[in-house]
């Protein structure tokens, strides 16, 4: 696996830095025997950068997204987010730092086929505890933003994949901050 930001540095010689992992490793054991997927992957990322993550299928892209993700525990090392040490906290704190921190964009979009895309928007703000007013407004400015305004109270099943993937998108930089900065 390749790291395109492979420069480690020490989080608390720059302020900037908004990721930092160290030494993670993940190894899973499964009746097949164990699998060695990271081995002491070590980096950090400040804020503002984009990076990539390449490599072959195999190579433990995923596996390390899930650990960034907070979505899944490592074998060993740590991850810190915004100086946060997450894999010292329990499920249901990590819990909160992924729904006030974190965006995701799934491969399949994994939106909510019962209902709307307004709500599928306004999903990280119902979880995290916005009034409705609030959540909704945030919601509709960002459909506008994306041009998918007029396809609101439509469920997910009835649009395009890419306006599928914008929606997906809707969500992922969806404003969770309860401070009202709009
Ligand atoms: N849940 C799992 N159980 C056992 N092995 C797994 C599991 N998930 C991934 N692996 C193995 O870990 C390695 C890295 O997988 P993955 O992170 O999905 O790679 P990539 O995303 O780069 O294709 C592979 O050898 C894969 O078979
Ligand atoms: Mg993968």
């Amino acid at each position: 696996m390749i790291l395109t930001n492979n420069d480690y540095r020490n989080y608390d010689d720059n302020k900037d830095t908004t990721l930092k992992v160290e030494n993670l490793g993940k190894v899973y054991v499964s009746s097949m025997g164990s699998v060695v997927s990271l081995r002491n992957v070590s980096f950090s990322v400040n804020k503002g950068e984009f990076v990539s993550v390449v490599g072959p299928s195999g190579s433990g892209k995923s596996t390390l997204l899930n650990m960034i993700g907070a979505l899944d525990r490592p074998t060993s090392g740590k991850v810190f987010l915004d100086g946060i040490d997450i894999f010292s906290l329990n499920d249901s704190q990590i819990a909160t730092v992924r729904n006030n921190t974190l965006g995701f964009i799934f491969q399949s979009y994994n939106l909510i086929n019962r209902t709307t895309i307004l709500k599928n928007v306004e999903f990280p703000g119902i979880t995290g505890g916005m009034s409705d007013g609030d959540r909704k407004r945030r919601a509709l400015k960002i459909l506008k933003f994306l041009g998918i305004l007029d396809k609101a109270k439509y469920k997910p099943t009835n649009l395009s994949g890419g306006q599928q993937q914008r929606v997906a998108i809707a969500r992922a930089v969806y404003e969770r901050s309860k401070s009202d900065s709009c």
